[in-house]
């Protein structure tokens, strides 16, 4: 017998041995731990799993089992169950048989890209200290839980990529210490609540690839911590809230909406934009005046839409500016000398307008 023969027949001695003794040893467990395992078995796990690890330990044991030997459990030092991570793990499953009430301590709760499937259940409510709470890139149906807007401790909360549709519960918007908002890419409809502008520490909201409607609402210009703000391929309409332009972002992206009317003139206003990206609207109106001095540009796209007015005096000398694209509008105008001294600037398109140079 070679070595790894021996090695995987010693291994299956092994949890042959641990199997029947796991019907016995739930009573020297603690109850979350227990509950944490029969969750565990409801799932789908692949082979070679780190989950593997998640096994009960024999009878007359004081240890706490998940605390020392599971994979992705962090506890504290009593032994509460802190922190849970099972980002892509392969699980396939549902949170039907989890033990929301016995896990009232997590604070962190990762997830993500995995299979996960179903409802998320209205008990996600009880882990009422839950700070980061990451489900993206898994196949979550149904609606928001609008319970989640009790869970007042949230800092970060992802639930991008999955299937959840319906409307997005108004009682978001009273997790005023979020930071991270990431619903995107799901089938969510209906407007964004007014009451989003109440989420007063919100650094990044993504929306963007759902089917989210009606118009951005003037009110998250009261966002006045918000960096990053995507809203593209949904069905939003109407003009871009000028006050807007006043915050301190970094990304603004709004590409392939029904958006029209003008850019906010005070777009920049707080010189740390990098990447703008609306293109694909029906936009009008002429280049707004804050992007001249705009020296934090990256990225623009300005493309496909009908923005007009003569461009010759439109832009400065960019230092980082590494992408431009304002085709496809109806500017008018000469090509500025400018842009040959834009050092980092590799593609530059205005094609499909009426300029010269
Ligand atoms: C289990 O706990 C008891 C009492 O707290 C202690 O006397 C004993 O040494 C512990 N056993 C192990 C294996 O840690
Ligand atoms: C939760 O934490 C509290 C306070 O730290 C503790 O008393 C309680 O036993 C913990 N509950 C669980 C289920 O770990
Ligand atoms: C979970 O683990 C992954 C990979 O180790 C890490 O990137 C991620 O930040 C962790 N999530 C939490 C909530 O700690
Ligand atoms: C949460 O939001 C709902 C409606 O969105 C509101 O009626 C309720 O008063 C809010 N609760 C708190 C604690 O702010
Ligand atoms: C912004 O906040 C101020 C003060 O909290 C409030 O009076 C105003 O109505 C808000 N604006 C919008 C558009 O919600
Ligand atoms: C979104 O727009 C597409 C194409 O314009 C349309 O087919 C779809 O019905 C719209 N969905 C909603 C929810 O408004
Ligand atoms: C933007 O940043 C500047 C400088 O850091 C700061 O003075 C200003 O208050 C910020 N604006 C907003 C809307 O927070
Ligand atoms: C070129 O950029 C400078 C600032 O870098 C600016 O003052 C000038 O107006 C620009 N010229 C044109 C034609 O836009």
């Amino acid at each position: 017998m070679s070595y790894s023969n021996l090695l995987f027949f010693s291994l299956a001695l092994l949890i042959i041995k641990l199997t029947p003794i796991s019907s016995f040893a739930s009573t020297s467990l603690n109850e979350a731990d227990d509950a944490l395992f029969k969750w565990k078995s409801s799932l789908q796990i692949p082979y070679n799993s780190l989950l593997s690890s998640w096994l009960p330990l024999p009878i007359n044991s004081n240890a706490s089992v998940p605390c020392t030997s599971w994979f992705g459990v962090v506890c504290n030092a009593g032994g509460s169950v802190r922190r849970l991570n099972l980002t892509e793990s392969g699980l396939k499953g549902t949170l039907h048989k989890f033990p929301f009430s016995l896990l009232h301590n997590l604070t962190h709760f990762d997830i993500s890209l995995n299979n996960f499937f179903g409802p998320i259940p209205p008990e996600i409510r009880l882990l009422s200290k839950l700070v980061y709470l990451e489900f993206s890139g898994n196949m979550f149906s149904g609606v928001i839980p609008p319970e989640i807007g009790t869970m007042i401790s949230l800092e970060f909360l992802s639930l991008g990529q999955n299937k959840l549709f319906g409307l997005i519960p108004p009682p978001l918007a009273n997790l005023t210490s979020l930071k991270t908002l990431l619903l995107f890419n799901n089938q969510l409809s209906g407007q964004i609540p007014d009451e989003f502008g109440n989420l007063k520490s919100l650094i990044d909201l993504s929306l963007s690839l759902t089917q989210l409607s009606g118009s951005i609402p003037t009110s998250l210009a009261n966002l006045s911590n918000l960096q990053t703000l995507h809203l593209g391929a949904t069905n939003i309409s109407g003009s871009i809230p000028q006050g807007l332009g006043s915050l301190n972002l970094t990304i603004l992206e709004i590409d392939d909406t029904h958006l029209s009317g003008n850019l906010p003139e005070n777009l920049c206003h707080g010189g740390m934009l990098r990447l703008l990206t609306v293109s694909g609207n029906k936009l009008t109106g002429p280049i707004p005046r804050g992007l001249k001095n705009c020296l934090s540009l990256v990225r623009v796209r300005l493309d496909h839409n009908q923005l007009s007015g003569d461009i010759s005096n439109s832009f400065a000398v960019y230092p980082i500016l590494k992408y431009l694209d304002i085709s496809h509008n109806n500017f008018h105008g000469q090509i500025s000398q400018n842009w040959s001294k834009c050092k980092k600037l590799t593609s530059l398109d205005m094609g499909y307008n009426n300029c010269w140079g």
